[in-house]
């Protein structure tokens, strides 16, 4: 789809890359030459598609995982990754889910730390290691993924997780410009309602038909719908002049 040198000489990190959207954007940089730490999730051993695999004894590709939801887990695989790469061109901050549905009233201190730890602590820890790569690199970019929920709230049980995103969000505008004066671009992906492993744990196959009837384009997204946002907001030929901004992709789910 894009050159597939769009990305050569390019160190790339995304995490979250095990499966679901993570992974069709570390396929889609492989696909353009990039160099890509895959973050593959929690724990090592997963069933991984043989293109990362390949691409893994190619040399192509460094597969790493690392509970971004224990204490240490992303300063842990900052450290990996470090002793991998010593710039660092883009970073995809993408790794997160709800964990579980957890209503207000019921809430425990241990399910709101492990939600926030997981999808707004990792990304600031995470950053704030790579950063010297990422100065390093000149020109370098940040792609978060953040969500519509974001915006919208969420359903049921996902205060938690939506705040966290709304959080990423933010904090990602205040990055790019802060980060400007060193080159580096900030900007975030919001999905909408993607098929992907997430939905098979959180919602129910009513409620997903539901949302698909309310989406003006009449269907769910698909990780191949997200992925190029990431590859363009992370091009500097493609989005040089783009920064602080949310790229919301969902159908039409949401247009305000
Ligand atoms: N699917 C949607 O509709 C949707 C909508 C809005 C936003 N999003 C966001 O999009 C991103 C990707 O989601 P997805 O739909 O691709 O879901 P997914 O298929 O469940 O993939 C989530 C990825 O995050 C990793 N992850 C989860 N918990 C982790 C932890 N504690 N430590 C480290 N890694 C962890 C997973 O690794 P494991 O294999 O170890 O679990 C996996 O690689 C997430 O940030 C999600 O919040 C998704």
């Amino acid at each position: 789809m894009f050159h597939p040198r769009l990305f050569e000489n390019r160190n790339v990190v995304v995490t979250g890359a095990g499966r679901g959207i993570g992974l069709e954007v570390a396929r889609q940089f492989l696909d353009c030459g990039a160099k890509v730490i895959v973050h593959t999730g929690r724990k090592p051993g997963r069933d991984l598609p043989d293109f990362l695999l390949t691409a893994e004894s190619e040399r192509r590709a460094l597969l790493l995982n690392a509970d971004f939801s224990a204490v240490g887990g992303a300063a842990q695989f900052a450290e990996d990754t470090l002793a991998f790469f010593d710039k660092v061109d883009v970073l995809v901050n993408n790794a997160g889910t709800m964990l579980g549905r957890f209503p207000a009233a019921t809430l425990t201190d241990a399910e709101y730390e492990a939600v926030v730890r997981l999808n707004q602590t990792s990304v600031v820890a995470l950053t704030r290691a790579l950063l010297p790569a990422l100065k390093a690199a000149g020109g370098a970019a940040i792609v978060n993924t953040v969500s519509i929920s974001a915006l919208t709230g969420g359903s049921p049980g996902s205060s938690i997780y939506s705040a966290s995103k709304a959080f990423v969000a933010t904090y990602s505008k205040a990055l790019a410009r802060e980060l400007a004066p060193d080159g580096i671009r900030v900007n975030c992906v919001s999905p909408g309602t993607i098929e992907t492993d997430f939905h098979e744990r959180y919602s129910s196959r009513e409620k997903l038909e539901q949302t698909r009837k309310s989406i003006p384009l009449q269907r769910l997204g698909t990780a191949e719908d997200c992925a190029p946002a990431y590859l363009f907001l992370a091009a500097p030929s493609l989005s040089g002049y783009i920064t602080g901004q949310v790229v919301e992709i969902n159908g039409g789910q949401l247009i305000c």
